[in-house]
Parts: structure tokens; C-alpha cells; sequence
């Protein structure tokens, strides 16, 4: 597989991207791609050497798989988005999702992580089903996916935007808010961590600054420091490099591996290959709704299927995350709009 499956990353759909943004990550991780980063933990050389004994096959059982999908369809309209019929994710290790545009990563990302609900299926996390339940219920078990940074969350200033998503704070309950101590102190810590998380991203002498003067890199730091407020067990990125200023993709690869070596288990969607076969573990690719092949990354790539999905690759408009905020959170970032 060639720059192809690259081609279509990042700069050109990437907004705030300034001009000096080179659309060719390959030069960045080029060296690097040359071998897959040995994890850095025993957990995770675990999950690895775990891999290695699993067939590359769709559909495939993992030895100790933290996700379990089945039969998970979406359709909208006519049109099957989501059409998944088994698929498990190894705990503690980095899986990539990859696929052309618009063949139902995002969607499927919204349904495990309880942002949107299919026609049919079901799945667990950590054994328990997540059938039916929201996004916030999904991240209190541990499974929290990254949001974009939204023109609506761009007003917010980088610090807002970490609190945001800080577990409920007990003073927004009215038996508690009786008690000020108590969401002062809820306040203090949840304030205490994302200035921890900020520093950890380089994003500290930011909190203050809107977000949306962040640069491309700096806005994903911010959505992975978001997504680790609530303590996740796994994480799921959906396009973590895009729109990112090549001189910063390898310091976000790094990141991506900390998070796995630290025990988390990621699953991310990623368009750059050179970053795929550089940090993952495992590789699943998805095209038309379903599952067309899955193993480790050199083999995948080299796989009939993965060319020919990609091959018959179309383009298609991304729909953005605003919908996908808690309508009383964009209620509230709207009203806070008009009094300005
Ligand atoms: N809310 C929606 N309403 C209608 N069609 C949608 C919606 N969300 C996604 N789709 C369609 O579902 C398909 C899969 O989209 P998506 O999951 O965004 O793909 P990917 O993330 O792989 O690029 C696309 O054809 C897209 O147009
Ligand atoms: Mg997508």
C-alpha cells in the first residue's frame, strides 16, 4: 500500500490551519515507520505478545478483548452506515480503525460511546452491555471518545472546555447544592486536574486563551486532555493527526503510545498510514458499514481487501460533533452567545 491511503489526511479539510502546513505527513514519520514502537510497559507488551497469537481474520476472538460488538447496524434512510457483525478490541492495546471516508467509523464510534443508537445490536465494555445507554453513562464505565473542537466549544477558553467535561458536579444537584463546601471543593479538585492534565499537554500557560486561537496540534492535545478529565479506561480518537502540522504529529504519536503504555486501551481512526503502521497494535478496516479485514499492521495493509476498499474510495462531507454535544450544554453555549 502506497501514499494512496494517505492521501486524503488532514491539511485541506483542516480549519485554522495556517499556511505553512504541508500536506505530506509521510516525511515526519517516514524514519520512524520503518518499525512499529515497542510499548514501553508490561501491560501493554502483554496486549501485544497477546496479538500476536490471534488470527487475522474478521471477526477474529482476542484473549482478553474489553470491547465485544454483535450484529451492530445502522441505517440511514436506505443507507446501511454501520453493518458490524463481530468485532472485539484487546484490552491495553492500541487498535486502529481505518477505512475510506464515509465508510462508518465515525458512526460507529458515536454508537459504542452511546452518541448515537442503531437499528439493531449489541455490545459490551468491561462485560457489562452498554446497550441503550448515553454518553455520559458510556463514560462513566470508562469508555470516553474524543470530540472535536467545535465552533461552539471554540468560544470557551481552554480551561471551560476541560471542565466541561468533568463528571457531573455535585453543586448542578439541588439536594447538594445546598451544601457550598461541597461543589467548592468538587470544584477545586476537578480545576486541580485539568490544570495536572493542561500541564501534561503542554497546554497550561493556555487555560486562559480561547480555544479557538489553539493551533491545529494543539486543539487535538486539548480533545485527548478533555477525554481524560473522566479517567477512561479506553479511549477512542477519531482522526487524532488531522489538520495537524506535520513538526507536531510525532509528538501527538508519543502521547497516543503514553496513553497505551500507562494501561489504557485505545481505538483510534486515523487516515495517515504512516501513523497507523507506526503506532498500532492491531488494525481494523472498515468500508461500506462492515468489517473487511483485521490483523497487524504490516499484514493488513498488504491485504486485497484494504486495497480494494480503499480503491473504491468516496468522499464525503464530516458532519462535525456539535450534534453530538449534551443539547443542554450547546443550550447553554448558544445563550451565552446572544448576551455577548
Ligand atoms: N446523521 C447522519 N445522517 C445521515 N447520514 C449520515 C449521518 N451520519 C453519517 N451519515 C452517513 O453515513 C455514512 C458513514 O459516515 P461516517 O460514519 O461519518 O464515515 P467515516 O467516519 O468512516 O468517514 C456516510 O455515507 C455518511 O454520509
Ligand atoms: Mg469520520
Amino acid at each position: 500500500m502506497s501514499a494512496d491511503m494517505s492521501a486524503e489526511t488532514s491539511a485541506e479539510n483542516a480549519p485554522g490551519n495556517g499556511p505553512g502546513t504541508s500536506p505530506e505527513p509521510e516525511s515526519v514519520v517516514d524514519a520512524a515507520a520503518a518499525a512499529a514502537v515497542a510499548p514501553t510497559s508490561a501491560v501493554a507488551a502483554e496486549a501485544r505478545d497477546d496479538l500476536a497469537q490471534v488470527e487475522p481474520v474478521v471477526g477474529a476472538p482476542k484473549p482478553d478483548a474489553i470491547l465485544v460488538a454483535d450484529d451492530v447496524v445502522r441505517r440511514f434512510g436506505g443507507m446501511t452506515a454501520v453493518d458490524v457483525t463481530h468485532l472485539e478490541v484487546q484490552r491495553g492495546a492500541i487498535t486502529a480503525l481505518i477505512g475510506p471516508n464515509g465508510a462508518g467509523k465515525t458512526t460507529f464510534f458515536n454508537l459504542l460511546t452511546g452518541f448515537d443508537t442503531p437499528q439493531s445490536g449489541t455490545w459490551s465494555f468491561e462485560g457489562r452491555s452498554l446497550h441503550g445507554k448515553s454518553g455520559a453513562r458510556v463514560a462513566q464505565q470508562g469508555m470516553v471518545r474524543t470530540f472535536q473542537l467545535t465552533k461552539a466549544l471554540s468560544r470557551l477558553t481552554v480551561l471551560q472546555n476541560m471542565l466541561l467535561a468533568a463528571p457531573k458536579n455535585p453543586g448542578e444537584r439541588f439536594w447538594l447544592s445546598w451544601l457550598p463546601f461541597t461543589w467548592k471543593a468538587h470544584e477545586k479538585a476537578a480545576t486541580d486536574k485539568a490544570m495536572e492534565l493542561l500541564a501534561r499537554f503542554k497546554l497550561d500557560d493556555k487555560a486562559g486563551d480561547f480555544a479557538g486561537s489553539l493551533s491545529g496540534g494543539q486543539r487535538k492535545l486539548l480533545e485527548m486532555a478533555r477525554a481524560l478529565m473522566t479517567d477512561p479506561t479506553m479511549i477512542m480518537l477519531d482522526e487524532p493527526m488531522a489538520g495537524v502540522n506535520p513538526a507536531l504529529v510525532q509528538s501527538l504519536l508519543g502521547h497516543v503510545q503514553a496513553l497505551r503504555d500507562e494501561g489504557m486501551t485505545v481505538l483510534f481512526v486515523e487516515h495517515d498510514m504512516h501513523a497507523v503502521r507506526h503506532i498500532s497494535d492491531w488494525v481494523v478496516v472498515m468500508a461500506e458499514g462492515r468489517i473487511v479485514a483485521e490483523g497487524p499492521p504490516r499484514a493488513v495493509m498488504q491485504d486485497q481487501a484494504v486495497v480494494d476498499a480503499y480503491l473504491g474510495a468516496h468522499h464525503d462531507t464530516d458532519l462535525g460533533d456539535d450534534s453530538l454535544l449534551d443539547p443542554e450544554i450547546l443550550a447553554r453555549l448558544e445563550a451565552e452567545e446572544e448576551k455577548r
